[in-house]
């Protein structure tokens, strides 16, 4: 969907940082430090500094063999060592690292020194169930500590995780497991949502049936549902069990900051997800600078990202950033509404949370109750706000300014992707901000907008979004897909930049507007959905010959789905069956995919080769123009 954000706001309105805010402000120049990001081997490797290498790099970068890039060549380093170990030597040993929270209520609280115990514990099990370095572990997990231990213990012993959403369901699910060959899965009886307790632990049954690479299931009693393991079946153990007797220490795998840490499956514009392929080294330095730099991270902060591990945002913004630098994060189990829509600024103020990170969506949904719940309770403890996953549109911009932040909060608009690993355009909070522009590239990050053949654009016209030069946490790979990774993103321009898939407008001080996707992916409220997967998931069904998705602009969630449907002869789309298609999409899908409209077509718009133009139908969609339509079959 592309959000036209000129026509909303005045675009002149630039919102300054308070005194406060300089005064606390790690960068206090802009200018500068972009100038400093000029030199991208030198600025990246001085915030490298500030991590513990088992071995020093002996060279920044590799670009020998582009788009294959190398950072901190033969640099030895281990994430978790950095992320827990090296704090319990340190006055932060007691502190809290994780505060879990959940939609009851409940809390727990787990300090540098005690997530250590656990992580070592968790390592040592997964040693002794045979995981070794570069075996792919999984998680089907609700947001809750074992999912950080976990992910922290793989982290330790060299093994590459690949989480699975918990919003996902069983087609998505197979297909990611044994794409990976996963070895290890881990699950839990349930997570709770809006009052009920979804079982996990059956859909992962349901699911495993299918997925022979998987030699064992790790169950946490998470919710405390009665469930049945079979044990004996030798493949399901709970995770009490497991770590049973453990020893509280294990040795830091020392890993090449190019070994594999983790691959994150999200959705292109064609087919099955895509493997998004991340390594050590470099997604640690990039990853905490950001966390850094952006928020501003000093030693009081408390941190809350609300976004779920299962995506790119949990990984690089829940666990891994703050950890790095030895933040205590927030970890939250539960809807933005559910009990009330003022849980969220309930836990503000109970915690004191100084720095609020969030989805646009969620912020537009809450944004309905006015100022009914932001005024009940006290938000003076926050500093700094933010916002990913889509563009924010200045309305909901100003909402978040003026209720959440007292206008005196930065809000820092972030863009970048699964594959970038981190941000890439981005305020930071001495900015001079305009609500609904990520502002500018980050330093050490060259970001530009081009026409179809790769020349720049000229101000305030839009175009594709690139990043013309390499940075440290930028994804290496497609898993086993190179093919795709070098078409995808590497060879549409030439020179060997980066193409984003969004449509982009720099202005007059060099702002970038983010316009949405340029390609057939969607986004439903922040997720990130791909036309082709809803299509096959609506042709899985008995009743439909063909399908064609578009996203279909919607005020809360951003996007949903409309699809287009040609029935088998005989069926006719009545109540009953588009219910049966919404409850088999959720199904294959989960409930990221949200529909918005089913309608029934005789014919669909199509290529002579004979792939269907969404173009077309999204065009329609808009009352816009049809454009060129030469390559239409009719
Ligand atoms: C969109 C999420 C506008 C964009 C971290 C991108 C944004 C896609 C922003 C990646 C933003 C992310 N403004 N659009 N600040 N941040 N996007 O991989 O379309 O789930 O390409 O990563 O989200 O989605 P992904």
């Amino acid at each position: 969907m592309v959000h036209d954000t000129t026509v909303l706001l005045d675009e002149r309105r630039v919102f300054e940082p308070s005194e406060e805010i300089k005064k606390r402000a790690l960068i206090k120049n802009w200018d500068e430090e972009i100038e400093k990001g000029k030199d991208i081997e030198k600025y990246w490797s001085d915030n490298a500094e500030q991590f513990e290498w088992f071995q020093k790099w002996d060279k920044v970068l590799d670009d020998s063999n582009k788009p294959f890039y190398k950072w901190f060549v033969n640099g030895k380093i281990n994430l978790a060592y950095n992320a827990v170990d090296r704090w319990i030597e340190t006055e932060k040993r007691n502190q809290v690292a994780i505060i879990y929270i959940n939609e009851r209520g409940e809390e727990k609280k787990i300090t540098f020194y005690e997530l250590y115990i656990q992580v070592n514990k968790l390592a040592n099990a997964l040693i002794n169930l045979g995981v070794k370095k570069g075996d792919t572990v999984s998680t089907y997990m609700p947001m809750c500590p074992e999912l950080l231990i976990a992910l922290l213990a793989c982290t330790k012993i060299g093994a590459v995780h690949s989480v699975i959403y918990s919003g996902l369901s069983v087609g998505a699910f197979v297909d990611r497991i044994n794409d990976a060959k996963v070895k290890v899965l881990f699950t839990a009886d349930g997570t709770y949502r809006r009052g009920k307790v979804i079982n996990l632990k059956s859909i992962a049954d349901e699911a495993i049936l299918q997925c022979p690479t998987v030699e064992t299931i790790v169950v946490v009693n998470h919710t405390g549902t009665p469930i049945e393991i079979s044990e004996l079946s030798g493949r399901e153990i709970f995770y009490d069990r497991l770590i049973e007797g453990e020893p509280a220490y294990c040795e830091p795998e020392p890993m090449d900051s190019e070994d594999p840490l983790f691959i994150l499956y999200t959705s292109g514009s064609t087919g099955k997800p895509k493997g998004v392929l991340h390594t050590t080294g470099g997604y640690m330095v990039g990853t905490a600078t950001t966390t850094r730099l952006i928020f501003d991270i000093h030693d009081d902060d408390l941190w809350w990202c609300t976004g779920d591990i299962g995506w790119i945002t949990g990984h690089s913004y829940v666990l891994y950033g703050p950890l790095l630098l030895g933040t205590t994060t927030v970890v939250y189990e539960g809807a933005p509404d559910y009990p009330d829509p003022g849980v969220w600024w309930k836990i503000v103020e109970k915690y004191g949370v100084t720095k609020f990170y969030t989805a646009p969506t969620a912020i537009r949904h809450l944004m309905r109750f006015g100022t009914r719940y932001t005024n009940l309770y006290n938000l003076d403890s926050l500093r700094i706000l933010g916002t990913v996953g889509e563009p924010m549109n200045p309305e909901a911009w100003m909402w978040y300014y003026k209720n959440v932040g007292k206008e005196k909060c930065p809000i820092m608009d972030t863009w970048w992707q699964t594959e970038t690993g981190m941000h890439l355009i981005s305020p930071i909070p001495i900015s001079p901000l305009k609500p609904g522009s990520a502002t500018r590239a980050f330093p050490g990050i060259e970001a530009d907008v081009v026409d179809e053949e790769g020349n720049p654009v000229p101000e305030g016209k839009g175009g594709y979004l690139v990043i013309k030069k390499p940075w440290p946490a930028m994804f290496r790979n497609l898993y086993k897909d190179e093919e795709r990774f070098l078409d995808v993103y590497w060879k549409t321009f030439p020179g060997c930049v980066y193409r984003a898939g969004d449509m982009v407008r720099k202005d007059e001080d060099g702002y970038f507007w983010i316009q949405g996707r340029s390609d057939d992916v969607l986004k439903i409220a922040g997720h990130r959905i791909g036309s082709a997967e809803v299509e096959s998931a609506f042709v899985a069904h008995p009743a439909v010959v063909e399908a064609a998705v578009i996203g279909r602009s919607d005020p809360i969630k951003g996007e949903v789905i409309k699809a287009f449907v040609i029935l088998k002869e005989g069926y006719e789309l009545k109540t009953q069956l588009i219910e049966d298609l919404k409850k088999h999409v959720r199904h294959e899908l989960g409930p990221v995919a949200v529909l918005g409209e089913i309608v029934q077509v005789d014919k669909l718009p199509k290529t002579r080769s004979g792939k269907i133009m969404r173009r077309i139908l999204r065009a329609h969609e808009m009352g816009e123009d049809l454009g060129d339509t030469s390559t239409l079959e009719e």
